[in-house]
């Protein structure tokens, strides 16, 4: 598996990945307003002017075929994190989370402190993964999320 910076000519099959994986485990959880609200955030055009603004995302990738991404905002915020269905529980997600933290650290040694909005299903996942809920969950325009936080291992 190769794990590489996501380019700005990749926004279309970054946003295709993305929109796939999120309709197979998480578009149940959201209300129909929920799902409109993240689908705007990400359109091909959204992510291009993400990643211009402060936002970067890293792929994983096997034999070419695009299998998981992470995207960090502010190099201290864990905005998305998704894996293939057919390829979850395989450690790609961890591999991923690994990656982004020592890309964080060489930007920017001094931030000690991850936080993630988890959607209700993978609330567990992040628990697994060394996040902890920091509130109760909430919902904001049909999207429920519960913060949760992670100290950077030094
Ligand atoms: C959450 C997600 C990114 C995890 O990716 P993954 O590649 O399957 O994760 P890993 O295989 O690296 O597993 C990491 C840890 O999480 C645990 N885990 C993974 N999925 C889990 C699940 N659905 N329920 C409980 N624990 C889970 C694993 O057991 C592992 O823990 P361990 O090392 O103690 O055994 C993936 O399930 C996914 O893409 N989900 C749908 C999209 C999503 O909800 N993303 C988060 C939006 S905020």
């Amino acid at each position: 598996m190769k794990i590489s910076k996501a380019v700005l000519s990749e926004s279309t099959k970054l946003s295709q990945f993305i929109k796939m994986v999120f309709d197979s485990s998480v578009a149940n959880f959201y209300s129909d307003q929920g799902n409109e609200e993240f689908y705007k955030y990400i359109t091909p055009k959204a992510i291009e002017e993400q990643l211009q603004k402060d936002h970067w995302i890293l792929k994983a990738e096997i034999d070419k075929k695009l299998v998981g991404i992470i995207e960090i905002r502010s190099n201290n915020h864990l905005s998305m994190l998704f894996v293939d269905p057919q390829h979850q529980k395989r450690g790609i997600g961890r591999q991923l989370l690994v990656q982004a933290i020592k890309l964080i650290k060489q930007n920017n040694s001094s931030v000690k402190m991850i936080t993630v909005h988890s959607s209700p299903n993978s609330v567990t996942a992040y628990e697994a993964l060394g996040f902890k809920s920091v509130s109760d969950e909430k919902e904001v325009n049909g999207i429920k999320f519960t913060t949760m936080e992670m100290k950077i291992p030094e």
